[in-house]
């Protein structure tokens, strides 16, 4: 009883399909458990970690500068992301048949382009950043400047916010006429459009074009301002090549993990492999992780400053 048929829906004569249907990722009792543990896991530690960057930053004047704001602009925009897909497959993981509403899924793509795009152009800002900070060093404040800043992240919304709009207007179009079932535990874009009961050819080259640009494009530009900022440093100070290159590695490492699965997702040419949706967890729950473990744990202020914090919370709940 998979497919669920619903006759005429109202508002929606086109498709008649009004839920669909994940598969999860295993049937094995053993590694669902196993996937339960390691996704509340990584999830609640990567709201928390989040959290303690937002709260720090916030409340510790030290850190009002431009790369912490937009560290913790970062640490807010991983933890929506996370919380777009993390959740639902958590709730479902034990379910038999994990469905989903026909609007959640579309809710759920809209997110995770829009996030992921805003998250792509930040992480860019955040390498501008780090390169008028290391190249520029004397030109930093007047270069990042407040409105710099919330010009970036302004941009990156709305960058992210079109590049989903775009995609989805048109999706909702689409005839849905009975397959329903998602090999994965969430809704992705190529996924969706191959249960579509129309030739999608057309749309699917233009996801690929919008999605695996936009993912792309993002990268090649991180690694160049990455490299130029260490041959810039190189050039200037061989000395500090080694400092740039442990400050920047942190980024390096995030960038690889972050869009190393969504290059593959959206420029591969054969969908049918399994491999994806395992890859998919990484952009699910690892990144949103790992970046408050990269950029702030490894962070000599940052540590500072949540050790500052920690003793005045100590502090009001003896007073208290
Ligand atoms: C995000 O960045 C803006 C602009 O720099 C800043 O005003 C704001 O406080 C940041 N948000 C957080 C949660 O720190």
């Amino acid at each position: 009883k998979l497919m669920l048929f619903s006759g005429a829906m109202d508002g929606m004569n086109h498709s008649v399909v009004s839920e669909f249907v994940f598969l999860g990722l295993t049937n094995s009792w053993d590694i669902q458990f196993l996937l339960l543990v390691f996704s509340l896991l990584f999830y609640f530690s990567s709201i928390m970690g989040n959290l303690v960057i937002v709260f720090t930053v916030t409340l510790d004047a030290h850190l009002h500068s431009p790369m912490y704001f937009l560290l913790a602009n970062l640490s807010v925009i991983d933890m929506v992301f996370c919380s777009i897909t993390a959740p639902k497959m958590i709730c479902d993981i034990f379910k038999k048949h994990k469905t989903i509403s026909f609007l959640g899924c579309i809710t759920q793509i809209f997110f995770s382009h829009a996030v992921g795009a805003t998250e792509m152009v930040l992480l860019i800002a955040m390498a501008f950043d780090r390169y008028v900070a290391i190249c520029k060093p004397l030109h930093y404040l007047t270069i990042m400047s407040p409105k710099m800043c919330l010009y970036f992240l302004v941009t990156s919304w709305i960058i992210g916010v079109i590049h989903s709009s775009v995609q989805l207007v048109f999706v909702v179009d689409l005839p849905f006429c009975g397959p329903n079932i998602f090999d994965s535990f969430y809704c992705d874009l190529p996924r969706l459009l191959r249960l579509a009961c129309t030739n999608t050819q057309e749309l699917e080259f233009m996801v690929t074009v919008n999605s695996g640009l936009i993912s792309v494009g993002s990268f090649v530009v991180l690694v160049i301002s990455y490299i130029f900022i260490l041959f810039t440093v190189w050039k200037h100070s061989p000395g500090g090549l080694s400092k740039a290159l442990s400050t920047l590695s942190a980024h390096v490492t995030v960038v690889v993990l972050f869009f190393g699965p969504l290059m593959f997702f959206y420029t591969w040419p054969s969908p049918t492999s399994h491999l994806d949706k395992y890859l998919a967890i990484f952009d699910a729950f690892i990144t949103p992780f790992l970046n408050p473990v990269i950029y702030t744990f490894r962070n000599k202020d940052m540590k500072v400053a949540m050790r500052k914090l920690w003793s005045r919370l100590m502090h009001y709940r003896k007073i208290s």
